[in-house]
């Protein structure tokens, strides 16, 4: 077969050489990166003033003080003021092969070759297929029966697909069950389904939620019998109005709460015996424990009819059965991604596929190994100061000092000055949470942050003791 123009584009002795010279310029600029720094005395006000601005532009004040420089090696980030922080939270979540991974890159390389920045529903490219494919393959390789999959722009998007297919399915179904604790996204309709009432002020009712409480791992046993109860009772009261039932099967925003299979069972059991669909949202959880999606680390695989990945993805996705196949008007948008996101997410995938990351001896648990251990290390010679440690694979998390936001906050501000970017999650109690970057960290960058993070709660639990609170 002859040469696309776009194959003879891309072979361009010139294109060729242009992408060996970008990789070979990065790997020496990267060199210099070689660990945390404090900002840059002649760059501070300048910095500061933008992080001012930006929170004033957006109405809202930057959670950390984080404008990006553009380059990173591994965990290692440099910002705009010449600091360069360690990123164990990659942006909630999205970076999981760290700042610059060659990889990346490269796959961002090929996107710039490419005629358009946006791909959508009129116009896609290869891409589009191959990631598609991939995501649904990956999903099915445990036993899932998932046969399509919408690509989009964000969780949330993902989240409310899944929602219209869910609803169109059961029409004229109006209620949707949730988890107590969970988060879904941030639109209308998600609003509801996220259990924050912080989230909704101001916001009108949409689709009316039914929440169920989720396990508790203090209760094991009375907890499959409660949310059991729970759902039997919503069903009762609201017979054949639920078209879905939103499982987040660690609990991300809300504060890594892991659930158990002997506690998902019976509710996916009795949602199936109700003819409502079961969606679980892998936007959090995606190629973070021991198999891609977290229902399968829990064998949840014949249960699935509907999932969201995104975050990590970068490209989001809602992937769903046969059956629950809507009508072609239904869902559809003008960018289903930009085309680097599509060959990012893809590179990233195949990365993760196969970098050895699942498994029970794969990457992913080597991380919450090393992690677990040393928080307990930690709990265990500070024990007034972190309670955990908690979370699955690599969603980390414990408790700081009296679990109080402003706590939380103090930590987490302190540990940016100092160098590690971490984030909250959860309310009472407010965790600190890493979802660590797990094609990025090292071993050495483990050390780093665990010394630090010592440093930052003993200043933290001194500032604390000064006011009189424990
Ligand atoms: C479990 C879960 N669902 C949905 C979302 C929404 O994703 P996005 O912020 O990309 O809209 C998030 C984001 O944090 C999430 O953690």
């Amino acid at each position: 077969m002859k040469k696309l123009l776009s194959e003879s584009f891309a072979s361009d002795p010139r294109v060729v050489e242009a992408k060996r010279l970008l990789m070979e310029a990065l790997s020496d600029h990267q060199r210099r990166l070689d660990g945390i720094r404090p900002s840059e005395a002649e760059r501070r006000a300048h910095y500061e003033e933008s992080v001012g601005r930006l929170g004033k532009v957006r109405a809202r004040p930057l959670a950390l003080p984080y404008i990006g420089s553009g380059l990173g090696k591994g965990a290692l980030v440099e910002l705009a003021d010449g600091s360069v922080k360690l990123d164990l939270i990659s942006g909630i979540g999205v970076h999981c092969l760290g700042h610059s991974h060659p990889e990346v890159v490269e796959a961002c390389f090929q996107a710039t070759l490419h005629d358009i920045v946006m791909q959508g529903n009129l116009q896609q490219n290869e891409e589009a297929l191959t990631l598609s494919e991939l995501l649904l393959e990956m999903a099915n390789r445990t036993g899932a029966d998932l046969t399509h999959c919408f690509l989009t722009t964000s969780g949330a998007m993902a989240n409310e697909n899944a929602l219209k297919i869910a609803f169109q399915k059961a029409h004229p179904a109006d209620r949707l069950l949730a988890f107590e604790g969970g988060f879904a996204g941030r639109s209308l309709a998600l609003s509801q389904v996220t259990d924050r009432a912080d989230y909704r002020r101001g916001l009108p009712g949409t689709v009316e939620v039914d929440y169920i409480p989720f396990y508790n791992s203090d209760r094991p046993d009375q907890s499959t019998e409660r949310a059991l109860e729970a759902l039997r009772g919503h069903l009762a009261r609201h017979p054949g109005r639920h078209a879905a039932m939103c499982f987040e099967l660690v609990l991300g925003e809300g504060g890594f709460y892991e659930g158990r299979r002997e506690f998902f069972v019976p509710l996916m059991d009795l949602l199936k015996r109700a003819g409502i669909s079961i969606l679980i949202d892998e936007i959090q959880t995606f190629g973070r424990t021991e198999q891609p999606f977290s229902f399968q680390h829990f064998g949840l695989d014949p249960y699935v009819d509907l999932v969201t990945v995104g975050k990590l993805t970068q490209a989001c996705a809602t992937l769903f059965k046969e059956e629950l196949k809507p009508s072609a008007e239904l869902v559809s948008q003008t960018f289903i991604a930009s085309t680097s996101a599509l060959t990012a997410g893809l590179a990233i995938l195949k990365h993760l596929v196969g970098g050895g990351y699942f498994g029970p001896e794969g990457k992913n648990a080597q991380i919450q190994e090393q992690f677990h251990t040393r928080l307990t290390d930690l709990a265990t010679r500070h024990p007034s100061w972190i309670k955990g440690p908690f979370g699955l694979g690599t969603m980390i998390a414990f408790t700081p000092l009296d679990g109080s936001k402003e706590t939380a906050r103090a930590l987490v501000q302190t540990l940016f000055t100092e160098g590690v970017a971490a984030y909250t999650a959860g309310e009472k109690p407010c965790r600190i949470r890493f979802l660590v970057p797990a094609g990025a960290v090292t071993l050495e960058d483990i050390d780093k942050a665990f010394e630090i993070l010592e440093r930052c709660l003993a200043t933290v639990a001194g500032d604390a003791s000064e006011k009189g609170t424990p």
